[in-house]
């Protein structure tokens, strides 16, 4: 089912840091790969880079602060209901995890099912959590890669909608492996976002179909 939508798709970023992978997606979005519009980026840091760049661009951003929250019993809830009132407040229809070190609660998967977007530096469900390119090295693997998933509430865990593999090189450090990988992070989550932002993106079970593009009818010789 091919998706109808004329006006841009509506984005909210949540980033914690440099925000290499939110500039990509601003790119993409100025070059006019991705017909999308991020209208806020959220961070849990007040001097994130990605809250810089999002500035430069001329988007809104918003820094939540969590420490008032901390000490609560919910206090990770509480934070999502507050991110939430914000993604709410700019009519928000899907949420990018772009560098967000924060774990996602049940309160913003409810509310947007389907509906995140996560991006991983290693081939899932190979190396989920932190430090995984080292991970990667240290575990002698040849190949790994980078994800782009749905988000839901068990960490690293959700459909998968695209991989890109890199090879791993014997000479390679942390630092160079990341680097390679991160080159296509900036070429994989465009792509993620306009498959769904073109509606061609179905959740089965735990698997995402791809719908193909329209194949147009192979003209027939006996009409020649
Ligand atoms: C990326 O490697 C991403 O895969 C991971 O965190 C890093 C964020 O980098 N989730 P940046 O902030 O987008 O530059």
């Amino acid at each position: 089912m091919s998706n109808d939508r004329t006006q841009p798709l509506r984005l909210g970023v949540l980033a914690s840091g440099r925000g290499s992978n939110l500039q990509a997606i601003i790119d993409a979005i100025e070059n006019g790969t991705l017909h999308a519009r991020i209208v806020v980026v959220i961070s849990n840091k007040r001097d994130a880079p990605a809250l810089d760049r999002a500035r430069k661009h001329g988007i809104t951003e918003v820094f939540l602060d969590p420490k008032p929250l901390v000490g609560r019993p919910d206090t990770r809830e509480a934070y999502d209901r507050a991110l939430l009132d914000v993604l709410q407040k700019y009519e928000v229809e899907l949420v990018l995890l772009a560098g967000y070190m924060k774990i996602v609660t049940s309160v913003l998967i409810q509310a947007y099912p389907q509906r995140i977007m996560n991006i991983h530096p290693a081939l899932l469900p190979a190396f989920p959590g932190l430090d995984v390119q080292q991970k990667a090295l240290d575990h002698g693997v040849k190949i790994s890669g980078c994800t782009v998933h749905f988000v839901t509430e068990g960490v690293d865990e959700g459909p998968i909608i695209v991989q890109a593999a890199v090879p791993i090189l014997e000479t390679d450090t942390a630092e160079e492996l990341s680097a390679r990988i991160l080159e296509q992070e900036h070429r994989l989550y465009p792509q993620a976002v306009r498959l769904y932002a073109e509606g061609k993106l179905h959740v089965e079970g735990r698997c995402v179909r791809i719908q193909k593009n329209e194949s147009r009818p192979i003209p027939s010789t006996d009409a020649v």
